[in-house]
């Protein structure tokens, strides 16, 4: 198998806070293989913002630090770089797309600008071709009248618009690697789909890897080749998003299938949804976090941690009970 383009090895990040240390990320372990899309995918404080930010080195420190563990993008450790190095990949071979635009795009630069800087600065071209590539890529996320709107400011463009006009920027230096963090949450759901649709269609057709951060697992199943859940910031299943969706084994994951509506569901009826509280991180049980809320649950979850084991053919899973 060739060499994924990313390799995180054991990465741990913890937040000094008023109530003590949390460890948002603890000792996770993922790759990602060229052209794949890896789902992360969990409920809200599994960790997986925490997670991305550690790749892309931005966590807030203080309170935040990486505390151990490998992030080999291309062969070389992130963690090992200095900030300038770092600024040459964040942006350029690895770029982002967060859910919320208004913040990420600033208010007082126009749209084209905004695509053009990055293009003439990382590629060292004119202005004028960079404002021709900006055209083009707008017009690649099917913004009407791209050679128009290459004038627009971010305010005038609808929260869709603005989303595939986040997708241009993170396209415009052909990064290896694209990090998407619930990129569509604050759209409706048909937007949601087209630009999820659109998003996929380009990193195939230009072989760019992705982490799609999700807590949706109707969106893994649609656009994820491989998937890994976590649960109190560690990954408690790891597969192919085939495998995972056929045999799912952490209790935790069958828990997040079964809250997925599906096309035969009885609508007059609710979903099942996962009882118990999200666990608290500044003070998590010895044994397994999810055994609280656990309906498999054995006596030895709760004094020991089950670890990440494969069961085969690279489905990793978590659990005494499975
Ligand atoms: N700046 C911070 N200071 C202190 N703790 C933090 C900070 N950022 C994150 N955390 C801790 O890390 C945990 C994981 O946060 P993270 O943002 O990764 O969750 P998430 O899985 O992305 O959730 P969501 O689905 O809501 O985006 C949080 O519950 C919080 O306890
Ligand atoms: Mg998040």
């Amino acid at each position: 198998m060739a060499t994924p383009v990313l390799q995180v090895s054991n990465l741990t990040t913890r937040f000094r806070t008023d109530r003590g240390d949390v460890t948002a990320v603890d000792d996770v372990s993922f790759d990602v293989g060229r052209g794949e899309t890896l789902a992360i995918v969990g409920e809200s404080g599994s960790g997986k913002s925490v997670t991305s930010m550690s790749v892309l080195r931005l966590i807030p420190s203080p309170p935040g630090r990486i505390e151990q563990g490998q992030i080999l993008f291309e062969g070389t450790d992130l963690l090992q770089l200095d900030e300038a190095d770092m600024r040459k990949i964040r942006g350029n071979r690895i770029a982002m797309i967060f859910q919320d635009s208004m913040s990420s795009l600033n208010p007082s630069i126009t749209v084209g600008k905004q695509i053009a800087e990055p293009i003439r600065l990382h590629r060292g071209v004119s202005w004028r071709e960079a404002y021709q590539e900006a055209e083009e890529l707008l017009r690649l996320v099917q913004i009407p009248d791209a050679k128009g709107r290459l004038s627009a400011y971010p305010h005038q463009f609808s929260g869709g618009m603005r989303q595939r006009a986040m997708i241009a920027m993170a396209l415009a230096c052909r990064p290896t690697l694209i990090i998407a963090d619930e990129p569509t949450t604050a759209l409706d759901v048909t937007v949601q789909a087209q630009i999820l649709d659109l998003l996929k269609e380009l990193t195939r057709k230009a072989q760019t890897s992705m982490i799609l951060i999700t807590h949706d697992m109707g969106v893994v199943a649609r656009y994820a080749d491989r998937v890994a859940v976590m649960y109190g910031g560690r990954i408690v299943e790891q597969g192919t998003a085939r495998a995972v969706f056929k045999q799912a084994s952490h209790p935790y994951t069958r828990g997040l299938l079964a809250s997925v509506p599906r096309i035969d569901s009885d609508p007059s009826q609710p979903l099942p949804a996962i009882g118990g509280m999200p666990p608290d991180l500044s003070a998590l049980p010895a044994g397994c976090a999810f055994a609280p809320r656990c309906a498999s649950v054995l006596s030895e979850c709760k004094s020991r941690r089950p670890a990440l084991t494969d069961m085969g053919s690279g489905h990793f899973n978590a659990c005494f009970a499975s």
